[in-house]
Order: structure tokens, then C-alpha cells, then sequence
């Protein structure tokens, strides 16, 4: 049964000052107890707002490592890159942003390439911080040909590339993503969502589990940590 911990807001201001508050102590508490700190973080429009406040918290952020939890697979100077939004927040912060963006057109070598990066990095990540579609896709984890082989991946893989079905209109190209063990094998997962309708399909998936159609429902269903949930209007 999927531990889910939801946390409701008048406004996307009040999640966002909330939410960079939430996420300012996990990363204080890591470089605490480590001496860095390792987030993966979203893609999508819901977040921004909260990159803005967070990056202009006072915090170690030379301690910091940054990666996308997926990318799509476009050059990292092109507006549909997640590495983008994420290196114009924090880059400035002084943050270590990863790309995991591949330039290559074939996303199973995509895969290998991302998967390859994120090795090297000081596995498990303090945070995965996961946004969700109207679909019920959250990091690239979509309906599709690849979904099984991102949430079946052996705990070893990180990273797979990713066609989903259909392609996405915001961004019609075929993606990396981390696996479902890697999501999970964060110290703590959070979920920002906008809207009733996500709300309600939220609950859906997390009431249908490892029956969900939802892929963010198959993904939850293997969780053995609380999952934070952040919503708004
Ligand atoms: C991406 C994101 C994706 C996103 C959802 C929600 O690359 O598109 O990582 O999983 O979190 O699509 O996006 P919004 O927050 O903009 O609704």
C-alpha cells in the first residue's frame, strides 16, 4: 500500500514557498549528514516557480549536484530541454547542474549514455522530485513500447530511453528517464501537482496500485518510503 503524505495549498505561490522550504531543509540536512547533496529534479512548468525561490535561498549550494530526472532528447540549448530550465535556475545559484541530454536520435543509446552519467554521481539522490501529466506519466515514464523495460530495469540501471505512445504534443520526441528502482531508491520522493483533475487521477493511481493503468501508479506501487505530495488549485 502506497504511503501517500498530501499537503494542499490555497495557491501556486503558497505550494511554492512551501515546497522550496521543504526542499532548502533536505538539501541542508544532507550536506549535514554527507557533506553534499544530490537532487534529481522535473521537467514541465509546475516547478519553476519553485526553482525561482529555491534558487534564491541561502543555502551550500557549491554542495549541491543537480540531474534531471528525465530529459528529452534535444539539444541542450533547445527550449524543450530539461537541463535548461534547471541550469538557468541553478547554475547561477552555483549548483552542479548534470546534463543527461544526449544528442543522439536513437533513445535506446540514448539510454546507455544518461545511464552512464548518472554512475557516476553519489547514488542514492536525497531527493527525486517528480511532477505527473494529465496522462499519468511523471519523470518520461509514459504508456508505450518502453514502459516496462523503465519500470522493470534491474536496480543497476538508472536510465533508459523512452518512445512514448502517444507522442506527447508539449514535446513530441522520444526521452530519457530514470527507472522506476532508481526513483524509488531516493531518500525521499516528492510529487508536485496542479488541478483537481490531477488530483483526482493521483489518487486514482495511488488507490489502484500495481493495477494501475497509470504509470506514475505502477511506479508508487513499489514505493517502501513515504511519498510527499504537494497540490494546488
Ligand atoms: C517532462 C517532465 C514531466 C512533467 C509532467 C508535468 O519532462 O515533461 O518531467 O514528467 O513533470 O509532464 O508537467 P507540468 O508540471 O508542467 O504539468
Amino acid at each position: 500500500m502506497i504511503e501517500a503524505e498530501w499537503w494542499e495549498y490555497d495557491s501556486a505561490d503558497e505550494m511554492a514557498d512551501a515546497v522550496a522550504g521543504d526542499i532548502g531543509f533536505i538539501i541542508e540536512s544532507a550536506i549535514e549528514a554527507r557533506n553534499e547533496a544530490l537532487l534529481a529534479l522535473p521537467g514541465g512548468n509546475t516547478p519553476l516557480p519553485i526553482f525561482a525561490r529555491l534558487a534564491e535561498a541561502k543555502l551550500p549550494w557549491k554542495r549541491v549536484t543537480i540531474v534531471p530526472g528525465d530529459e528529452r532528447l534535444v539539444p541542450m540549448d533547445n527550449e524543450l530541454s530539461n537541463v535548461r530550465s534547471i541550469a538557468r535556475a541553478f547554475l547561477p545559484a552555483g549548483a552542479r547542474v548534470i546534463p543527461i541530454t544526449a544528442d543522439i536520435a536513437d533513445y535506446k543509446l540514448a539510454g546507455n549514455s544518461a545511464d552512464a552519467r548518472l554512475q557516476d554521481l553519489h547514488w542514492p539522490p536525497d531527493l527525486v522530485w517528480l511532477g505527473m501529466g494529465s496522462d499519468g506519466h511523471t519523470a518520461s515514464i509514459f504508456n508505450g513500447p518502453d514502459m516496462d523495460d523503465a519500470l522493470n530495469a534491474p536496480k543497476a540501471r538508472r536510465a533508459v530511453g523512452v518512445m512514448p505512445e502517444p507522442l506527447p504534443a508539449e514535446a513530441p520526441v522520444p526521452r530519457v528517464t530514470l527507472t522506476r528502482s532508481a526513483i524509488l531508491s531516493a531518500r525521499t520522493i516528492l510529487i508536485t501537482i496542479k488541478g483537481d483533475e490531477k488530483r483526482a487521477l493521483l489518487e486514482q493511481a495511488i488507490e489502484a496500485g500495481h493495477s494501475s493503468k497509470l504509470p506514475i501508479g505502477r511506479v508508487l506501487a513499489e514505493a517502501e518510503q513515504p511519498i510527499d505530495i504537494h497540490w494546488c488549485p
